[in-house]
């Protein structure tokens, strides 16, 4: 017969398809709301072993570090306690993490897409099959039950277990390994369906896509995507340093954008001496997307997530019949658009959020045809969680997408060791 102990220390493996009473997770509380480096505290707590018919339980080998939960810890634009409360999760804490690898431990008595013992990535996207709009054939990331599982759920990576809904795993790619397989699921299916999600304006061959933010999780991504479809990336980041980065990764070349000083929300637009300056500044960020192109061409996609200080911008420059597709406001909410520039030449502001089933399987099987480099810059053991998080707070984070080896004993592992 197979023993079970109580509880395996981090690095340890179970016997497949058995589950210990408790495990390891690195833990948000109320009290602890807050800069992430203090958030996170590891805590032991029994596994969520009540599994629903279309759920299974994953042993999380390796785990992604995305922003949502630098913005979990810091208890804004939303607590998500209250949020886990009000689902009827009487835990009281936040286990976050919305990029996993790992291996099925058990799965509902519904499930067919996976087995015990499958090497799975998660993808985030979670709600309610049961959703009338769901039923009734409507996107489920559209759908009112909508979720960013690890976030807006609780049971996410970064813990031994993840309890997830069976339609989020996706087989891992072989070649990777567990941290590599944890990197690029969630920036990668979000940048995917914002690049092919929104028809007509999806991308194509020879489109110019403007990437804010190339070094990063998303930027990276987006390079790499638009790059696959035959599109041309010019990217935007802070420093010369990340140039190459992104230029490796098939970027035609790059601004830095700490030359120029008119973002944020523009003036007024009676006020015209201080709105001239701001479209100065705004027509000379265009043309600094030309000469990186070697001609007038403006973007037919904007991929923006920095919000306030970008969006007057990203609108000014983009293509006419172009998108901005936006999908965060990492410097703000408050963004102005000049409609003038939106209705006049019928450019299109469309927000996205993650991902459906098939935008992440259409991402991850451009992963494991081998197509996208993860990106993966820094590993992180367990107990470096909440400093992965703080260093992200702070954008003082590494180009590419951070991991966090959960079971995986070392680096540089493809399956069990
Ligand atoms: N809705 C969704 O489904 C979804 C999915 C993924 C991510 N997100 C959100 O998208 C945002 C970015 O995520 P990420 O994983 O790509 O983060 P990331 O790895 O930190 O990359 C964000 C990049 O934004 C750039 N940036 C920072 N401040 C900026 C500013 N003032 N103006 C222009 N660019 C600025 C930085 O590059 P430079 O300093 O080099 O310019 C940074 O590398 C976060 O808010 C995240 O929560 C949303």
């Amino acid at each position: 017969m197979v023993s079970v102990k109580d509880v395996y220390e981090i690095g340890e493996i179970p016997p497949l398809g058995t589950i210990p009473r408790q495990m390891y997770a690195q833990v948000i509380r109320r009290e602890r709301f807050g800069e992430p480096a203090k958030a996170f505290q590891p805590e032991k707590v029994n596994v969520p072993t009540n599994l629903k018919p279309d759920e299974a339980l994953v042993f999380v080998m390796a785990a992604g570090i995305n922003y949502n939960n630098v913005w979990a810890s810091l208890g804004v634009p939303v607590d998500v306690i209250k949020v886990h409360e009000r689902e009827g999760d009487p835990s009281g804490f936040h286990i976050g993490g919305s990029d996993a690898s790992g291996i099925v431990y058990a799965v509902g008595d519904e499930v067919t897409n996976v087995r015990i013992g499958d090497r799975v990535v998660v993808h985030c996207g979670w709600w309610d099959r049961e959703d009338p709009y769901i039923k009734a054939g409507g996107d489920p990331m559209i759908a009112p039950s909508a979720r960013i599982w690890g976030y807006e759920t609780n049971w996410g990576s970064f813990a031994q277990f993840a309890k997830v809904q069976a339609h989020q795993c996706l087989p891992k790619a072989p070649q990777l390994t567990w941290e590599a397989a944890a990197a690029p699921t969630l920036v990668g299916s979000t940048a995917y369906r914002m690049l092919h999600g929104w028809p007509p304006n999806t991308v194509k061959d020879g489109d110019v896509v403007l990437v804010w933010g190339g070094s990063g999780g998303l930027g990276s991504m987006a390079i790499q995507i638009a790059r696959e479809a035959g599109a041309v990336p010019v990217a935007v980041v802070s420093s010369e340093s990340k140039f190459e980065f992104c230029q490796n990764l098939g970027a035609k070349g790059c601004i830095n954008r700490k030359k120029f000083d008119h973002w944020g929300m523009p003036p007024h637009w009676d006020d015209t001496e201080a709105f001239g300056r701001w479209a100065e500044g705004a027509r000379a960020f265009g043309k600094a997307i030309w000469d990186v192109l070697g001609e007038r061409r403006n973007p037919a996609i904007v991929l923006e997530h920095p919000g306030e200080d970008t969006i007057p911008t990203s609108i000014f420059v983009c293509d006419n019949g172009g998108m901005v597709v936006i999908c965060a406001g990492t410097t703000g909410f408050s963004a102005v658009v000049d409609l003038r520039y939106l209705w006049m030449r019928q450019k299109r502001f469309q927000g996205s959020h993650f991902a459906n089933d098939d935008n992440a399987a259409a991402f991850n099987q451009l992963v494991v045809d081998g197509k996208i480099d993860p990106c993966l810059s820094r590993v992180f053991a367990f107990e470096e969680i909440s400093v992965a998080h703080q260093l992200m707070h702070e954008n003082k984070h590494p180009e590419g997408n951070m991991v966090a080896l959960v079971s995986a004993p070392r680096e540089g592992l493809t399956d069990l060791p």
